[in-house]
């Protein structure tokens, strides 16, 4: 009974809101029922006064769970356009309520807005919500991809799959077809110069690995485009700042596709038996593959998080600004510094670079192993010499992350908000990590595990300094 003196205003107002702006034009009503006994259902009449029938008309009954029931919004037809109206909560509303709608003059129908639709309109937080948790859910499946292809080239199982079908989304089905497409990669040079005594039993696994790597790869574009292209078409669910990148990032995933058969398809190439090399996938193009993907996740990523939360307001003194000025310049450096030091260490995976000079901090005897200009032009040391690739990913990841030891280490005495706090400190640890894990790799000759953490730590890496940077956001320049 309280409840509904409370809600009282609420429904003249309601009332006369749609009533206003149409009494000269008929053409439409609005009314709502709430079946008291059981609250959580509600229904939506079309009331048609015309024929001075209460509840004739098209009747749309809507279910709603209890957490819905509160806020619902109403829309109502009117001239072929939609017309959305004020909230109101429906427990609030009761038959008489119902009645005095009744008994106007007008008639039209009545659509009722369920909280799932509200959730999807843009006045609501709804849209923003969504479209943010889109892009965070669709980092987190790059992710997992970006580690189920690791696996796959340290199990070296990469190059098992020697067709390229888009459609194929199915393994061999019986004993007969799995031999065929043992038979048909016995052709190919990774079998003829490194894997003559593979059994099909082998196969079968280096098969599985490649297989699923490609069905993600496949499912995660059909679950992005799926997704994005209706927000993309729709009038108000996303910004057209925000349109724009998902346009791109289906565009990079397709590239990336593209890319990955490029990839497999440089370690297929027969000529690699006749010039006697060692069968693998071009470093340029593997780094290529892996960089992309880096950069696919850390758009998803940081376009998930400006569009979900709002960055800190700092407020505080001049001194203080100045301070949280140099913290975030530092900031934006290092995680510049984190990309470069990933895609060096792409280049490592791509040239087998962690199976030479497994020692640390010297290479072997050396500081500088001799043979680091050893190629011929000499730029090319950089990207296909595994000595010097080594070298520089060492190095440079050795002071990226003193870099960023010594910034939290400073920040110590910035006054930072407890959320900046946190993702400092987690960059710190991660740091620590990747580090570890990296020297680890290399000490141990490259296993599967350790390798496999140690590339997955490197997007953790990326992870906490761009959400650092997101927080920082609204420092100023
Ligand atoms: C900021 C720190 C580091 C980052 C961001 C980083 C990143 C990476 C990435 C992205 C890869 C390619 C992974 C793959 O595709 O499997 C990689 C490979 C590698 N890194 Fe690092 N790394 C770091 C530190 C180190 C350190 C300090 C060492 C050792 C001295 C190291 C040794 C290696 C080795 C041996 C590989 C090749 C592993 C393989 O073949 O899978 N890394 N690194």
């Amino acid at each position: 009974m309280q409840l509904m003196k409370k809600m009282a205003p609420m429904r003249y107002e309601a009332h006369r809101l749609p009533i206003f702006p149409y009494t000269r034009n008929p053409c439409s009503v609005w009314g709502v029922l709430v079946d008291r006994f059981s609250p959580v259902s509600l229904d939506a009449y079309t009331v048609n006064h015309a024929s001075d029938k209460r509840f004739a008309g098209d009747r749309t009954p809507v279910k709603l769970h209890k957490k819905e029931r509160g806020n619902i919004e109403i829309e109502s037809d009117i001239k072929g356009g939609k017309r959305k109206y004020s909230t109101f909560v429906a427990r609030s509303v009761s038959h008489r309520y119902f009645s005095s709608f009744a008994n106007s003059r007008l008639s039209g129908s009545v659509t009722l807005k369920s909280s799932l639709v509200q959730y999807f309109t843009n006045e609501g937080e709804g849209a923003r919500k969504f479209v943010g948790h889109f892009l965070l859910i669709s980092s987190a499946m790059v992710f997992g991809l970006v580690v189920l292809g690791g696996l796959t080239r340290l199990t070296e199982s990469g190059l098992s799959m020697v067709n390229w079908n888009l459609l194929h989304f199915t393994p061999p089905k019986n004993e007969d077809e799995w031999q065929e497409y043992f038979e048909k990669y016995k052709e190919f040079p990774e079998y003829k110069l490194i894997n003559q005594n593979m059994t099909l039993q082998q196969f079968k696994f280096i098969y599985y690995m490649e297989f699923f790597h490609r069905v993600y790869g496949r499912i995660l574009g059909g679950f992005f485009a799926g997704v994005s292209i209706p927000i993309i078409l729709s009038k108000s669910l996303a910004s057209p700042g925000t349109k724009k990148v998902l346009g791109l990032i289906n565009l990079m995933i397709l590239s990336q596709g593209l890319l990955g058969w490029y990839m497999v398809k440089s370690g297929l190439d027969k000529r690699i038996v006749e010039n006697n090399e060692w069968p693998r996938v071009s470093p340029y193009r593997l780094a290529a593959h892996l960089s992309s993907a880096f950069i696919i996740y850390l758009t998803m990523l940081i376009k998930g998080m400006s569009v979900l939360r709002k960055p800190i307001v700092f407020e505080t003194g001049v001194e203080t600004i100045k301070r949280l000025r140099s913290f975030k310049m530092s900031n934006h450096v290092l995680s510049g510094c984190i990309l470069i030091t990933a895609i060096t260490g792409a280049f490592v995976a791509g040239n087998d670079a962690g199976l030479v000079y497994n020692s640390f901090p010297k290479m072997g005897d050396f500081w500088v192993p001799p043979e680091v200009l050893y190629l011929e032009p000499k730029w090319k040391n950089i990207f296909e010499n595994s000595a010097t690739v080594q070298l520089i990913h060492r190095w440079l990841a050795i002071s990226t992350g003193s870099g960023i030891l010594a910034v939290w280490y400073k920040s110590r005495k910035v006054p930072l908000p407890n959320r900046v706090r946190f993702a400092m400190n987690l960059l710190g640890g991660a740091t620590i990590a990747q580090i570890t894990l990296g020297i680890t790799t290399l000490l141990m000759f490259v296993p599967v595990s350790i390798a496999s953490l140690h590339q997955a730590g490197s997007l953790v890496l990326l992870t906490s300094s761009s959400y650092l940077v997101h927080l920082l956001k609204n420092i100023p320049k």
